[in-house]
Formats: C-alpha cells, structure tokens, sequence
C-alpha cells in the first residue's frame, strides 16, 4: 500500500463524489485513546474526537472486548426478527440514566439523524399533531426531514429542497450575538401566533448545546421556558443530545444541568464509543405511542454496537468521566483565557463551555464579536501542521470547539493546548490559510 497522504488524496478526488467533504488532508493510520497517526506515520492529537464520538478515547480496551466478544457469538440477526440480550440490556441501562421521572422505555436506531427523526415520529403518533419547532443554527443531521429541522443554509441545506412540511423555525438565544432569552421566547410565542397555532405542534426539538452551530449553551431558563411552554400546549420537548450527551458536559445529559426534564432524548455518538449506534429515549406512554412494526430499521440497534454501549456507560461510570469532563474543561477554559489575555494572536472573542463541551470565537478585532472565519480556518490549519486535529463551528464559521476524549491524560491536553496556543494565526496571517477552504466538515 502505497503511504502518502497526496497518494490517497488523489484517489479520493477521482472515486468519492465531493458532497462529503474532508476537514483535513490526512488520512488516518491507526488511533489509540486521544491520539492518531496519519499513513506517513505522523502524530496528532485529536481535540475531534471523530466529531465527538469518542468520549471513552479511540479502541478504549473495554469497549473493544466488549465489541470482540459480541463478534464471537454474531454480528447480525436483526432486532425485528431475531431478538437479542444485548437491546434489551442497553435499553434497560439507558432508561435508568434518562433524566426522566416515571417509567421510561427506549429504542435504538443507527445514526444520530435516525433517532432525531423517529423521535419526530414518535412525538407526532402521540399526540396526533403534525408540527415541529427547531432552532435556528441548531444541528439535527443530513436525512431530508432533519436537513429540513436544521437551521443553517450553507451548506447543509443549499440544493435539496423542498424539505419535509410543517416544521417551522424560532431563534436560538445567543447572547454573544445580541439574542436574550427573552427574544427567543418571544420567537417561538410569535410562531404560534403568526405560523402555526401550538394545538397543531407535535414536538419542540432543542440541543441543550449546539453542536454544529457553535457550542452556543442554552440558558436554563430558556430550557425551562420551554418546557412550560410544552406543558400549557401539550407539546413534546425533545432534547437532541447526539454531540451534548455521554459525559461530554460532566453529566449522561446535558440537559441535567438545567434541571429541566425533556420527554423525549435523542442520543447517538459517544453512546456506542466509535460503533454505529443511536437511541431515543423517553416517557413510556409517549414511546408507546407508535404501533408495533411502525418503528425500526435493519441494522437498528446493531449487536456490536450495544455490546460497546454497555462498555462505553460503564467505563463513564468506572473512571468517572463527568468529574472528568469538569475537569478537562476548567482546564481548557482557563488556558484559553491566558491565550485571549496575551493578546498577541487571532484576537480571541467568546469563550464558552458546559464541562468539557468547549469553544471560543475567532473575532475580527479584540472587544468585538465580529465572527472572523478566515481566522479559523487559518487556526485549524495551521494546528494540524503542527500536530493537532482541531474543528470549527458555527453559523458564522468561526467556533472552535474542542471534544477531545475525556480519557485523554493531562499531559497529552497540555501538549495539545501548547500546539493550539502556538497555531493561533497572526491577524496578518489569517486570510491565506494554508489549506483549501473546508467549512463544510461537521
Ligand atoms: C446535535 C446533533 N444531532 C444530530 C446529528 C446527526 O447525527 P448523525 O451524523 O449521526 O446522523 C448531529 C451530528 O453532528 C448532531 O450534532
């Protein structure tokens, strides 16, 4: 095989259709807990985590037994038609983690985007309505009907309308950007007056952090307006915890820290620890609603990846992962403020974080919160050359968020906030990053 990174580029230009872009021009050899090498052999650490997926760290020991053993007894005989332990201990595990009072049942789907949607079908058989409301800048994934829920044009959605109907659109409370909690609450009661009455909404789907479009936290006092909103109406409030749950914010939830109790959780991602796996949990009644055979999907509820999932919920327990994730994002933030102190790079605009969920802004000039893309892109660029692997976010291109694994030791993030603090971009620098432009990376 043939070594290079150029080498597999190339094949890539001529065999993979573009739609699906490449955030870096590397390709990966082989990875371990919160670093990975690249086919020429070089070293990075990761703060991608594979877009969050790896809370537990790349091959943690106990996911991969657990996922080689459930491979010694079988790999698939699907859930509709032959029925396996492996569900129902999952499913058990996870209705005693929701962060629901009251009996909870779960089902498991494949992708993120997969439970979004099926929690949308769930929410509409219950109550019989026809409506959602999503966020602008929110992420919800790339099927048609959880394109249509996100709220982010370019590139997402540019090119593949018409999208599914009914679901309609409020603003997300941003207050680095000028948006309070009052305007996005006034947003949605504007809706139910100008768009769709509230008797007609099936469910309110909110990431308690968004992912995709920034690492921007939602109050908890929006989330709790919210949900008295979705009690007056009869609305079912999903919480879209595919990038916020698993340990990422220092608890299962992310919602947890609100207090709040959504109905319906939609979990994917670090659930299974880098094996293909999502779930939608929630209120018994409301997951009851659909009929048998109305809900499911081949690979649905893969054997290996419940197997991981087992292992993944107990190494978060076993190493305690949520003190972790506080931990690892005190320290991110605090050494992201010195950066911003010093003054001498990109100037640095906010810097936020829910436990080790945690992003900043690249900004135009210092005080100011004009997003800088450019600078971004310079910085992740710039990163990778020097060893790290970094993503942006953001409707306006210029988050950085940072979702290295939670098993990572200190001296591994040091090392990778020394490479980040090295590659923030001159102000000089910044419109000629070194790389082709790569927004579209999720
Ligand atoms: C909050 C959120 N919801 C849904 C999705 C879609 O997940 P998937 O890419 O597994 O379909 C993502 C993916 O980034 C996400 O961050």
């Amino acid at each position: 095989m043939t070594q290079t990174n150029q080498h597999w580029i190339e094949r890539r230009n001529a065999a993979v259709a573009r739609g699906v872009a490449n955030a870096h021009p590397i390709y990966a050899d082989r990875a371990e807990n919160a670093e990975l090498w690249d086919v020429e052999g070089r070293r990075y650490i990761d703060f991608a985590g594979g877009i969050a997926v790896v809370n537990t760290g790349h091959r943690h020991p106990k996911v991969m037994a657990a996922a080689e053993s459930q491979m010694k007894r079988f790999t698939h005989t699907a859930f509709q038609v032959v029925p396996y332990d492996g569900y129902v201990r999952l499913a058990e595990k996870l209705n005693s983690l929701a962060p629901i009072r009251g009996p909870v049942k779960s089902i498991l789907f494949s992708t993120g985007a997969e439970a979004v949607e099926n929690a949308v079908k769930i929410a509409r058989s219950a109550t019989g309505r026809p409506a959602v409301v999503a966020f602008s800048g929110g992420f919800h994934g790339r099927t048609l009907f959880t394109t249509g829920m996100t709220g982010k044009t370019v590139p997402y959605k540019t090119g593949f309308g018409p999208f599914g109907a009914e679901i309609y659109h409020a603003p997300f409370p941003m207050q680095c950007h000028g948006v309070s909690v009052e305007e996005a609450i006034a947003g949605v009661e504007k809706l139910f007056k100008t768009d769709i009455e509230p008797s007609r909404v099936a469910a309110i789907v909110v990431e308690p952090v968004q992912g995709e479009g920034g690492y921007y936290i939602a109050p908890f006092d929006f989330l709790r307006r919210l949900r008295a909103l979705c009690d007056q109406h009869g609305i079912v409030f999903v919480a879209d915890e595919v990038q916020s749950g698993f340990a990422r914010t220092g608890r299962f939830f992310a919602i947890e820290h609100s207090g709040v109790e959504p109905d319906l959780v939609a979990v994917a991602k670090s659930l299974a620890g880098g094996f293909v796996l999502s779930a939608v949990i929630g209120r018994a009644k409301i997951m009851d609603a659909p009929p048998p055979g109305g809900l499911g999907g081949t690979y649905a509820g893969h054997p290996i990846g419940c197997a991981a999932a087992l292992a993944v919920i107990e190494v978060i327990e076993e190493e305690k992962l949520n003190e972790r994730s506080l931990a690892i994002g005190e320290r991110i933030v605090s050494r992201l403020e010195a950066m911003k102190a010093r003054g001498d790079g990109a100037p640095i605009g906010d810097i936020r974080h829910l436990g080790g969920m945690a992003a900043f802004e690249l900004v135009k000039a210092r005080g100011t919160n004009e997003p800088d893309a450019d600078a971004a892109k310079a910085l992740t660029a710039r990163a990778l050359a020097n060893g790290l692997v970094l993503l942006t976010c953001g409707v306006y291109g210029n988050g950085v968020r940072i979702m290295v694994p939670l098993t990572v030791s200190d001296a591994v993030l040091d090392e990778g906030l020394d490479i980040l603090e090295r590659s923030l971009p001159q102000t000089a620098d910044t419109g000629s990053a070194a790389h082709p432009p790569l927004a579209a990376t999720r």
